[in-house]
């Protein structure tokens, strides 16, 4: 069970992540959510609070969750005595808030370890407003099948056609599947150093203004190792 994992390695996340991708991904979310000062996100599998440090810089009040206590009880430290911030141990799969509650939705590197990614989406997608944004950062698919064990990764990433798929099937309009410039760099036992593409997936909720029958924008996955701007961990 991934908690178990993600409960031992809490202490040491902030120092592994930064290993693996860093704050160019988080920028890149965050800007792709649109969000002003005051308004209100939800970072989901939100670890030790990666996204959720970005958001509060930029005066965004952010509700955090994650299934693993140990990642949970990090944020609280980590975060104590900011105003605007809450954590919530929980399943992502059932966010334990109502229908429409937030203006954004954030998840970085959260979707490759749930059981369903397309019920995570949904799940997302419902408790955002009317015009509210769903932006998902995640692995494209790879064949590195021994992350399953080191990382209790569940999904080797995902191809972009079936994210669209999965955000408009959530009811999402404006549906976008892009990469960015960014790879998750990482060294297994199998493969020694290895980097895997990261897309960006952004789609929005309909208002009485927003046709939800644009087609998706995909954009093909194309980051070889060899042309991403990380350079792989070294064994
Ligand atoms: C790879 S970490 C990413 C953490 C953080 N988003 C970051 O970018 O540093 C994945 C996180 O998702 C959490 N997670 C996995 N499945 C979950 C679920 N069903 N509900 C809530 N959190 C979940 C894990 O506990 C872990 O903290």
């Amino acid at each position: 069970m991934a908690t178990g994992y993600f409960d031992q390695v809490a202490p040491e996340w902030d120092v592994m992540r930064k290993t693996m991708f860093d704050e160019r991904i988080r920028d890149q979310a965050i800007a792709a959510a649109r969000l002003a000062p005051g308004q209100a996100a939800v970072d989901v599998g939100a670890g030790t609070g990666f996204l959720s440090e970005g958001l509060l810089a930029q005066g965004v009040r952010v509700a955090a969750v994650d299934e693993s206590e140990a990642m949970v009880a990090q944020m609280r430290r980590k975060f104590a005595g900011r105003t605007g911030f809450e954590a919530h141990k929980g399943d992502g799969l059932r966010l334990p808030f109502a229908d429409g509650s937030f203006d954004a939705a954030l998840a970085n590197m959260y979707l490759h370890h749930v059981g369903s990614p397309a019920v995570a989406i949904r799940e997302m997608a419902r408790v955002l407003r009317p015009g509210g944004r769903l932006v998902i950062t995640d692995l494209d698919q790879h064949d590195h099948e021994e992350l399953r064990a080191e990382h209790h990764d569940r999904w080797m990433g995902f191809t972009r056609p079936d994210v669209a798929a999965w955000m408009a099937e959530a009811g999402l309009a404006s549906v976008a599947v892009q990469g960015t410039s960014e790879c998750c760099s990482t060294t297994t036992a199998h493969a020694g150093a290895v980097a895997i593409g990261v897309f960006l997936a952004r789609a929005e909720v309909p208002t009485d203004r927003t046709v939800n029958e644009s087609a998706p924008v995909v954009a093909a996955a194309s980051c070889a190792p060899t042309s991403c701007s990380c350079s792989p961990t070294p064994p």
